[in-house]
């Protein structure tokens, strides 16, 4: 059995709020908080710059303390500091840290130091969270909680999904996907005659690469990934350095565009499944007959198959970078985060 969820993200709201299964609201909202919650926003790139665009909407619930970026700016708002420490931001007493900065020693100390305050963390660095196991323990330990659904598969609620199935007692067999939304873009510009070069420079204008591209095209941001649903499908702490990779550059010039003459399309395919009674992970550039179901993902969207033992097969389809559903995943962890501490 098959259940299918297109999972294209729109501008009026993200798919998440309509599949997956909130945390429980409180009863009464918790003491410890104000009518708002206050938050700390660390980077104002392509995914914390859609967060700021649309938060304005949940402003009766919260305020914006501080945003943090690496060169000063000016906002235009006296209520928000535009800064450029962290330890500053945190001298402004947040409850919650919204961190969309890149894979950096800086999102790393900033994260630390947040779950070691109590704060509630939303973050999309898949690459920081997949190396720090402890985040969410330390987190939970001082007060605060951490979401991550907007660092897997932008707008396609992947955890969310795999917390549901468990909850539903099913045991999770296997998943398969195209987990990197760039790779997949600059796979299809190259069957249509594009360049990688200048493939690559369309994804990062486009806004779905990573700050440095090399982690989508060889493979390392989709084993990240890997890490992460590995955590929540099979609570399996998974070394990212253990996941075989088969980067991009290893396609030679023309190889992609010869295989769709013959019925062929190349993806970076991504799959965690059970060997010898263990779960391996793997990102693998594979050329696929193009009616498996993974050359469904066209340009930057991402597709996942969640295969369980009942025999229960899961397939989620949709946008997985970019600003727009990466930023609405965001704001669809502030809204259950809200919900939980200080209700709707
Ligand atoms: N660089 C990532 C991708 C962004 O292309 O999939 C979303 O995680």
């Amino acid at each position: 059995m098959t259940y299918s969820l297109a999972a294209k993200t729109s501008a009026t709201g993200s798919p998440r709020t309509r599949f997956s299964t909130p945390s429980k609201p409180r009863l009464r909202p918790n003491p410890r908080y104000r009518q708002r919650l206050r938050a700390v926003v660390l980077g104002a790139g392509t995914v914390n710059g859609g967060v700021l665009d649309k938060i304005g909407v949940l402003s009766e619930r919260i305020e914006i303390a501080a945003i943090v970026t690496r060169k000063s700016r000016q906002g235009h708002d006296p209520r928000q500091a535009w800064l450029t420490d962290i330890n500053a931001a945190f001298d402004t007493g947040p409850d919650v840290v919204i961190e969309a900065l890149p894979d950096c020693a800086l999102a790393e100390r900033a994260l630390k130091l947040a779950a070691s305050r109590g704060c509630h963390i939303i973050s999309a660095n898949k690459a920081v969270l997949a190396r720090c196991p402890q985040l969410a323990g330390e987190a939970e330990r001082h007060g605060g909680s951490l979401r991550y659904s907007a660092a897997v598969a932008g707008g396609i609620p992947v955890l969310e999904t795999l917390t549901d199935l468990r909850k539903r007692g099913e045991v999770i067999a296997g998943i398969r996907g195209v987990l990197n939304g760039t790779s997949n873009y600059v796979l299809d510009q190259i069957e249509r005659g594009a360049e990688r070069e200048a493939a690559v420079k369309a994804a990062q204008r486009a806004g779905f690469a990573e700050a440095d591209p090399s982690a989508d095209i060889d493979g390392l941001d989709a084993a990240a990934k890997l890490v992460l649903i590995a955590r929540k499908a099979f609570d399996l702490e998974l070394d990212v350095d253990t996941i075989g990779r088969i980067p991009l550059s290893a396609l030679h010039p023309g190889q992609a565009k010869a295989a769709s003459g013959n019925r062929l399309r190349y993806r970076q395919c991504a799959e965690l499944s059970r060997r010898n009674g263990r779960i391996k992970g793997r990102v693998d550039l594979q050329a696929l007959a193009n009616t498996d179901e993974l050359t469904k993902a066209r340009n930057e969207e991402n597709i996942v198959v969640i295969t369980c033992e009942s025999g229960l097969r899961v397939q989620l389809h949709g946008k997985g970078a970019g600003r727009v559903p990466t930023a609405d995943a965001m704001l669809t962890d502030i809204r259950d985060l809200i919900a939980c501490e200080i209700g709707a």
